[in-house]
């Protein structure tokens, strides 16, 4: 699968390593991949839910690519901080920026900073173990939660806070995070959409894990699907898949089981549509949300292309908790480099960053916050192409040698920076497993860079010991196997 060249050992160093830094890696012969974080793997490990462990199995190919000696992984080293991108185009002949989206769109309404009111990146962050959103610690204190937007990540909220505790106890969620859902008093999660049902971004594998939540029920509105039915016949073969499972949802009536089921059901989820958030509303001292006001749309155009335009009226909801699901948004890492911030993207020709020879980009950063890891799969293979190709033809010059990881190591050091290598990582994920296994759990994920570096710094340490001894690599590979083992948990 390594694309060979016919020109000497040229350099390349991919930023960031989520699913567009590996599938770009996959494709190159030679490769650093420098991450800002300890553990690699990006939105797999931070942004996929953790009750969906079969989308994680792509990190055994990732892993496959990380151990192969033609790839270098330095975590703990933060692009645009630890070192600059021209540091980085000084050392290497390419670089490609793939460091994802790491904001969120904001909603842009008065009280979008009142306590209670959260963007999804944060509240999925905190229920991934993602270390800048720990100290989330949200308020689940209340009987109706809003979700704003109808994507994927909308429902993947809504899942969570609704599942079950009992099945989620069994998946990777961080133990704080599953501490607050047990104790949670949400019942009722409102999912609100600025248009209408043929509109949803959320799939249909997606909509029926809904339907089909244990101790849940629907409570659509058979208003919202006038004159759906009609218009089914036009629809894409998803699209309509999707639209015949809401109105089935909505509007029939469930089978005796189901409705058995249904009046057994603690919690209730819905969908709302036509509305956009205008204010979030506060209680009277201003200290927190008690709801939002939604503006009342109608539809202009049809189809995906169809335009919310608001109707003048307006209606309040009251909630305790308000989720803003409409998007995640890259950030610019470095004023060198071109940013769109209209678009919120690196401005690319199939990953070629404009007006910059030898600078990259793929993933969510080239084409904005969609797609599921095989689009991004798929647009880093691209990229990586892109790469190959201006190599090959000459448009980057590969023929001058570029010291590559030597320099940025000898610049790391000196800012006293001290990169996680793929081993390391190893031993950070021997010990979660471990952790986890003890609790039933697939995992059990550190919660902070400093808990990561400081298990690092106790396994080097007695590795450092055992240097000088001729049994040194024994001793190291019966070390790794211990630190698996519950007996030898250090954190
Ligand atoms: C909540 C959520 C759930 C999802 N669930 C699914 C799912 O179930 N199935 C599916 O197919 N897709 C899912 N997706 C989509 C999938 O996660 C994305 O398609 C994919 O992760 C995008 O990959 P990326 O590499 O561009 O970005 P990311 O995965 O975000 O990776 C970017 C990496 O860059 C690193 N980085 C950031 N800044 C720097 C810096 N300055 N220096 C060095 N490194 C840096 C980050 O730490 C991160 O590791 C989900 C997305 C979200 C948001
Ligand atoms: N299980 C999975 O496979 C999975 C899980 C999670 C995420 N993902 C993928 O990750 C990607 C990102 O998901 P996402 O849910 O963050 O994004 P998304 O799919 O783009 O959905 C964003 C939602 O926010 C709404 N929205 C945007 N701007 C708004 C505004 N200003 N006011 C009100 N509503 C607004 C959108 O409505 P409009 O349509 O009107 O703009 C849409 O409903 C998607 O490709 C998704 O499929 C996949």
């Amino acid at each position: 699968r390594w694309t060979t060249f016919s020109i000497c050992s040229p350099k390349v160093c991919i930023v960031g390593s989520g699913p567009a830094g590996f599938y770009t890696a996959q494709h190159l012969i030679k490769v650093d991949i420098y991450e800002r974080l300890p553990v690699p793997f990006g939105l797999v490990r931070f942004g996929v839910a953790p009750d969906h462990p079969e989308v994680k199995n792509v990190i055994n190919t990732f892993t496959l690519t990380a151990r192969n000696s033609r790839c270098s992984f330095y975590g703990n080293v933060n692009v645009g901080k630890d070192v600059s991108i021209e540091e980085l185009q000084q050392a290497y002949h390419a670089v490609v920026l793939s460091y994802g989206a790491e904001g969120n769109r904001r909603m842009g309404v008065p009280g979008e900073d009142l306590a209670g009111v959260y963007s999804a990146k944060d509240f999925v962050g905190w229920y991934n173990g993602l270390p800048s959103c720990q100290e989330l610690s949200p308020d689940l204190n209340c009987e109706t939660a809003v979700i704003l937007g109808q994507g994927n990540v909308a429902l993947d909220v809504a899942r969570i806070l609704l599942a079950p505790t009992d099945i989620l106890k069994k998946t990777d969620i961080t133990q704080p995070a599953l501490e607050a859902l047990v104790q949670s008093q949400v019942r009722r999660v409102l999912i609100v959409g600025r248009r209408g049902p043929m509109q949803v971004a959320c799939t249909i594998k997606e909509f029926r894990e809904m339907v089909n939540l244990p101790d849940t029920r629907p409570e659509m509105m058979a208003d919202d699907f006038e004159g759906v039915k009609e218009a089914l016949k036009d629809l894409p073969r998803p699209r309509k898949r999707l639209t015949e499972l809401m109105m089935k949802t909505a509007l029939e009536i469930p089978s005796e089981k189901e409705q058995e089921r249904q009046s057994k059901a603690s919690r209730v989820w819905a969908f709302r549509f036509l509305r956009s958030p205008i204010e979030i509303l506060a209680n009277p001292d201003n200290s927190r949300t008690v709801g939002i006001r939604l503006a009342v749309n109608r539809l202009e155009g049809s189809g995906d292309g169809a335009r919310a335009v608001p109707t003048g009226e307006v209606e309040d909801v009251t909630c305790g908790l308000l989720i803003s699901s409409i998007g995640y948004k890259s950030l610019p890492i470095d004023p060198s480099v071109p940013f769109d911030s209209h678009k919120a993207i690196v401005p690319n020709n199939m990953g070629r960053v404009q007006h910059t020879a030898g600078l990259y980009c793929s993933g969510w950063l080239k084409t904005g916050p969609t797609g599921v890891i095989a689009t991004t799969m798929n647009n880093s293979f691209d990229t990586a192409r892109s790469v190959v190709e201006d190599m090959e033809s000459g448009t980057v010059d590969v023929s001058a040698a570029r010291p590559g990881s030597q320099s940025i190591s000898g610049l790391l050091e000196e800012r006293g920076v001290k990169p996680v290598t793929f081993s390391n990582w190893e031993k950070i994920d021997s010990l979660e497993m471990s952790r986890g296994e003890a609790s039933g759990k697939p995992r059990e994920k550190l919660l902070t860079v400093e808990e990561m570096l400081q298990h690092l710094t106790w396994t080097e340490l007695i590795l450092y010991t055992l240097k000088g001894n001729p049994m040194f690599f024994i001793m190291d590979a019966i070390i790794n196997k211990l630190l698996q083992c519950k007996s030898i948990q250090m954190v």
